[in-house]
């Protein structure tokens, strides 16, 4: 039989893990397990993965579970920020935890709403690699989405699991615009999830714009970004936002902990 894996509270979680290749490794494991524990969380992920509406990892679910729990037993109305939604997976994930627990959370997200997409023709694809410095790095960083209606997309998550996209305020637009910029400079945030722009001019831009806008005590979460920590298990992101993040320490956060290619920082 399955062995049955308990979730904890992020401080107990803390208390135990190791950034090193036997705990990133073990912790990868444990929150993939975790996820299919809750039967709303699995239902969502699987919602997602079938109908190809997200990336990132299953053990991503139950992780971003146990980091509201966190926030919401501190806030009564935390609020956070997602750069760089895609079709809505996180958000709609936070919403339906919050909605599982009765509680309020504020989302705020970041994101163009459309795709910015590759050429086809696969001549044009290797002339543009070859003249422009900024398409390589979008090509070398998978920074190329479909064309398609986004938002409705959204809509229908939401709509599925029974949420209220009323509730997201959506600032449509790349988080490197200064008039996007302009629209958050006075607020502040309980956590941050940076998953935008994937090359490195373009997550430095974001860590050093939106770092600032996180409370002590709050969180940031990198995603792609696990390739320079130690582990076997999962794939580890892109080298571009990995290189990006070393900055982060410096700029007064500590990583606490490391779920697959997801990392998260505290602000000291
Ligand atoms: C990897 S996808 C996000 C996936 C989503 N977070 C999820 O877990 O399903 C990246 C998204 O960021 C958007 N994006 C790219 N650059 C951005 C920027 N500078 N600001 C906001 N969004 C950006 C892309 O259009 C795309 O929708």
């Amino acid at each position: 039989m399955e062995e049955i894996h308990k979730i904890k509270s992020l401080n107990d979680y803390l208390d135990t893990y190791q950034n090193t290749s036997l705990g990133n490794d073990f912790t990868y494991d444990y929150f993939t397990k975790l996820t299919d524990q809750f039967p709303y969380l699995k239902a969502h992920r699987d919602f997602i993965e079938f109908n190809k509406l997200g990336f990132g990892e299953r053990a991503f679910h139950s992780m971003w579970k146990m980091l509201l729990d966190h926030l919401l037993n501190q806030f009564a109305k935390p609020q956070i920020l997602e750069i760089g939604v895609y079709k809505g997976q996180i958000i709609s994930l936070w919403a339906l935890i919050a909605k599982e627990r009765n509680a309020v959370i504020e989302i705020t997200a970041i994101t163009p709403l459309e795709g910015n997409y590759k050429p086809k023709n696969r001549i044009i694809t290797s002339i543009l690699s070859k003249i422009s410095k900024k398409f390589r790095s979008n090509l070398d960083s998978g920074n190329f989405y479909e064309k398609g209606d986004y938002l409705s997309t959204i809509k229908s998550v939401f709509e599925k699991f029974d949420l209220d996209i009323e509730t997201i305020r959506f600032i449509k637009g790349y988080s490197s615009d200064t008039n996007i910029l302009e629209q958050v400079e006075n607020k502040k945030f309980h956590a941050i999830y940076v998953d935008g722009d994937h090359t490195f001019e373009g997550v430095t831009k974001d860590i050093i714009h939106f770092s600032r806008l996180i409370h002590k005590d709050g969180l940031l979460i990198m995603d792609d970004s696990a390739c320079n920590i130690p582990s076997t298990k999962f794939w580890k992101g892109h080298q571009s936002v990995s290189d990006a993040c070393e900055i982060i320490e410096n700029l007064g956060f500590e990583n606490i902990l490391n779920v697959g290619h997801n990392r998260m920082f505290r602000k000291l």
